[in-house]
């Protein structure tokens, strides 16, 4: 048992989203829900915790999010029918779908799937503003048979332009594109021998994780922030060079449906992401003015996944799909205070003494069900209190002495306007409704 002196404290890299905060999370879940309806995007769910194996498999032993960063353990059998088996706490998404995909043969309707997904996943990384160990991700899948046309270039800008959507309704100021083309599974393979080579003779002059990373996976390489390799860098070879015919005539129509839909975008050579699974397109969106995010300036990523299915033991279902950084998210809106402003109560319900508690009560009770936002005070509390109250919480105040109740005619201040009316209780909702 703790000492009573020390209270307990949400785990490092975990934290409370309280209501003032969750009012702005639930606007932008309510936005992301009715950007994708429009898009013919349906709600998957899956379980938070999977077989550590699926990431493994899916997400790449070498990344680092498998390497170092997943919540691991050894699940012990409790019963003689089970295996000891080791679980993982989800820590992105894509895998779990593409997984319930070929559990539920969803393939099998010959049918595009659109799925997204709205919830927490959980990395082991060194927290710090915008990067959390319990993090919440929204984002969408949309893969199937070749036959459904899930390869098709149309696909990748669909996502990309619904992504431009969904931003520009939330009011997210600023906002960045950037794309590149990985290639498919035999131009990477092609690439990374390119890179190891390229890497041999310069890797001993540059910082201490790309030296590490030009043995064990030089991709990572491209993502070095450190100014004195940047040049070093700028020299390797490019992916762009080792895409055969197929991967660049797919990665031109995605930029000339791009361009047909008005949606910006700038090409960056050096964009690989840190996931094995991707093939061909692969996407970030930034914000310019990152201060809100600090260096933690990518909103959302995503890409295409052409080899998961198979990778995981599935049919062939090439896919596409992205998770957006939802803590990010309310990071950038809030610094840009874009819809930081906080949303008050229609209006507080003031009884004047005890004896107006219940009237006061009924009367929230109508204009609740009349679709009003309200809270009640307490006729116990002195006016100058309930009214301090009032101002708080709502954008007017409604006073309900004896005399109120008695004649039916009702006090309304305003605290904007900041003056005060006498309303009819049967005009009252229609009043505090303008
Ligand atoms: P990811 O780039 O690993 O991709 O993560 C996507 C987004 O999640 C990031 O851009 C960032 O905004 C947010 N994020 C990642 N780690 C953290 C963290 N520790 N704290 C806060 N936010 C974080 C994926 O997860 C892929 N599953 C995306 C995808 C879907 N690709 C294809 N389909």
């Amino acid at each position: 048992m703790p000492a009573p002196s020390s209270p307990l404290k949400a785990v490092r890299g975990t934290r409370d989203l309280l209501p003032l905060e969750t009012a702005l999370w639930n606007r932008i879940e309510q936005t992301a829900r009715s950007v994708f309806a429009r898009y013919g995007f349906g709600e998957i769910r899956t379980p938070i915790f999977e077989a550590t194996e699926l990431f493994a498999r899916g997400v790449g032993e070498e990344t680092d999010i498998v390497s170092k960063e997943m919540y691991a353990w050894e699940d012990r059998a409790r019963a003689q029918s089970e295996k000891a088996q080791s679980l993982t706490l989800r820590p992105e998404k894509t895998a779990g779908v593409v997984r319930a995909y070929i559990e539920h043969r969803l393939d099998e309707s010959g049918m595009l799937q659109k799925l997204f997904y709205i919830g927490p996943q959980f990395r082991r990384e060194r927290p710090q503003r915008g990067r959390y160990r319990q993090f919440w991700q929204i984002g969408a899948e949309v893969l199937g048979p070749a036959w459904s046309g899930a390869d098709s270039a149309l696909r990748d800008a669909e996502v990309l332009e619904m992504l431009a959507t969904f931003l520009d309704e939330l009011g997210v100021k600023g906002w960045k594109l950037e794309i590149n083309s990985v290639g498919s599974s035999t131009d990477r393979p092609r690439y990374v021998a390119a890179l190891r080579e390229a890497l041999e003779p310069v890797k001993a002059r540059m910082c201490e994780n790309c030296q590490r990373r030009a043995d064990t996976n030089p991709l990572r390489v491209l993502d070095c922030k450190e100014p004195q390799d940047q040049a070093t860098i700028e020299a390797l070879p490019k992916i762009a060079d080792f895409l055969d015919d197929a991967s660049r005539e797919h990665f031109a129509q995605v930029k000339a449906a791009l361009d047909a839909c008005g949606v910006a975008y700038t090409v960056n050579p050096r964009l690989v992401r840190g996931l094995d699974y991707y093939t061909r397109t692969t996407f970030e969106f930034t914000v310019a003015d990152g201060r809100g995010l600090g260096t933690q300036n990518a909103l959302l990523g995503g890409g295409r996944y052409d080899g998961l299915s198979e990778m995981l033991g599935g049919p062939k279902a090439p896919g596409i799909g992205f998770a957006i950084g939802e803590d990010r998210l309310i990071l950038t809106l809030q610094a840009q205070a874009a819809n930081a402003a906080e949303k008050k109560l229609d209006a507080f319900v003031a009884p004047i003494g005890v004896a107006q508690n219940a009237a006061a009560l009924a009367l929230a009770q109508e204009l609740r069900r009349a679709g009003l936002s309200i809270e009640v005070g307490d006729g116990a509390f002195r006016l100058k209190k309930s009214f301090d109250a009032a101002d708080k919480l709502a954008r007017r105040m409604v006073i309900l002495g004896e005399d109120e109740v008695s004649s039916g005619i009702l006090t309304v201040k305003d605290f904007s306007a900041g003056e005060q009316t006498k309303v009819a209780r049967g005009d009252l909702a229609e009043a505090l409704r303008r």
